[in-house]
């Protein structure tokens, strides 16, 4: 038995939340290694839905998890989601969730600051989650970030808050804002010290320690592929990789920890924010698609962009995150479509390409090449086994695994957990 890692194929949304319940249920442990609470997992167990950001999924039924030094940590989100789930009956204690000490955390500022960039940017704007990600990310790699162990020693915390304080001062003065309230940062991170540093620890060395005893790890990523900050439509993404290569840094480990990479791919796809979308449909299907899938925002509540299904994209981030398999899902929202596109390459300049350039203008340039398949008759909803889907539901799943050139591991066919066609255990390896 081997480690899992999952990740998004595609710009998020993929429906992570539920597969990634269903395998924290089997794992020993459960790892978030990148990202923050710009990331909405809803896991539906029975009839309690709950809503994650930042908490990784098995916290949910009680397996140990871990926030990994990779993630960027908003102290007070943190404590509003586990007093929200506590509220739900669930019991967040250190025994069970575990934080990177060397984790860099979000603070008040890093929101100031990305709300007050979208809100200067007019039409150019990224469409931040406005959770300060990115001002944190970038804190963390010009090494002026304040981290979980800082909340340790925060007398000693004086010269790493001039640097952090210098900087952001005079951003702040660019956009006629005050300078930084030292003191008040100060007290407020005194205050939210007592709650996060419980489970601070060297979480290394407890996943070295996983890892030595075989324990069946999951690594649980955020967002997609499309959104990561080398390989997806940049500028428009992300401030973290979020590929499954990040498994090893953002968590501690090596490079073969990641296991099995299961891609979690939707049966169409979806956007929320600005940025290039080749497929997108801004019309009748769109709106179909988005009705009948419910797509609006677990984090902002934004209505997401909907089109159809991008081979090329899912291809591509297939291959720069190693994927071994997919799981798809949301098959039933296609359910009724007399007709059925797939975008299997794209025209640029007269030629066809099979991959999506990496310059945003070309990006948005790129015009989709379909194929059309048929629509299936009946519905695909709640099917376990391929013998409960129709024919042509089947026939589509297929010319998928063909086009991306990876196979299916799992369909998922409803919120609920069960309603999952399993081809491939992931564990299994
Ligand atoms: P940020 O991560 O808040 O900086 O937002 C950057 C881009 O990533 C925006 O287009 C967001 O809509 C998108 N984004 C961030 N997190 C998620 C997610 O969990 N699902 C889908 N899109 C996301």
């Amino acid at each position: 038995m081997g480690n899992v890692t999952v990740i998004g194929a595609q710009w998020g949304d993929e429906g992570k939340g539920k597969i990634v319940d269903w395998l924290a249920s089997r794992a020993d442990v459960v790892v978030r290694f990148q990202g923050g609470h710009n990331a909405g997992h809803t896991l539906v167990v029975g009839d309690q839905t709950y809503k994650l950001s930042l908490l990784p999924s098995g916290i949910v039924r009680g397996t140990p998890s871990v926030i990994g030094n990779g993630v960027v940590l908003d102290p007070w989100a943190l404590k509003a989601e586990i007093e929200r789930i506590a509220a739900q009956g669930v019991e967040v204690t250190p025994d069970v969730l575990m934080i990177a000490d060397n984790c860099p955390l979000i603070l008040p500022i890093h929101r100031d600051l990305d709300a007050l960039r979208e809100d200067a940017s007019g039409a150019g704007k990224i469409g931040t989650t406005r959770r300060g990600i990115g001002p944190a990310y970038e804190d963390k790699v010009g090494r002026r970030a304040i981290r979980v162990c800082d909340l340790a020693k925060l007398d000693d915390v004086a010269p790493l808050l001039d640097r952090l304080c210098a900087h952001h001062d005079a951003l702040r003065a660019g956009f006629n804002e005050p300078p930084i309230d030292r003191e008040r940062l100060l007290s407020d991170l005194r205050e939210i010290a007592g709650f996060v540093l419980p489970y601070a620890r060297p979480v290394w060395r407890d996943l070295d320690q996983a890892l030595q005893q075989g324990r069946k790890m999951l690594f649980e990523g955020a967002q997609g592929v499309l959104l990561d900050v080398d390989h997806g439509t940049y500028p428009f993404v992300t401030s973290s990789n979020t590929v499954a290569g990040t498994t090893g840094s953002g968590a501690g480990m090596g490079p073969r920890a990641a296991g099995f990479v299961l891609g979690i791919v939707k049966a169409y796809t979806t956007r929320v924010g600005s940025g290039p979308f080749p497929t997108e449909q801004e019309n009748e299907v769109g709106q179909r698609l988005g009705e009948r899938g419910h797509e609006f925002g677990t984090v902002t509540g934004r209505s997401r962009r909907c089109g159809w299904f991008d081979a090329v994209l899912v291809r591509q981030a297939a291959a720069v995150s190693g994927v071994t398999g997919i799981a798809l899902t949301k098959l039933d929202v296609l359910d009724g479509f007399e007709t059925i596109r797939i975008c299997t390459g794209y025209r640029l300049d007269g030629e066809i390409i099979d991959y999506l350039p990496a310059h945003a203008a070309d990006q948005a340039r790129v015009e989709p090449v379909y194929e059309e398949i048929e629509g299936w008759p009946g519905s695909t909803q709640g099917a376990r086994s391929w013998a409960e889907l129709p024919a042509r539901a089947i026939k589509y799943v297929r010319r998928i695994e063909e086009l991306i050139r990876c196979p299916v591991a799992l369909v998922s066919t409803s919120p609920q957990r069960d309603d999952t066609i399993l081809v491939r255990d992931p564990f299994a390896g």
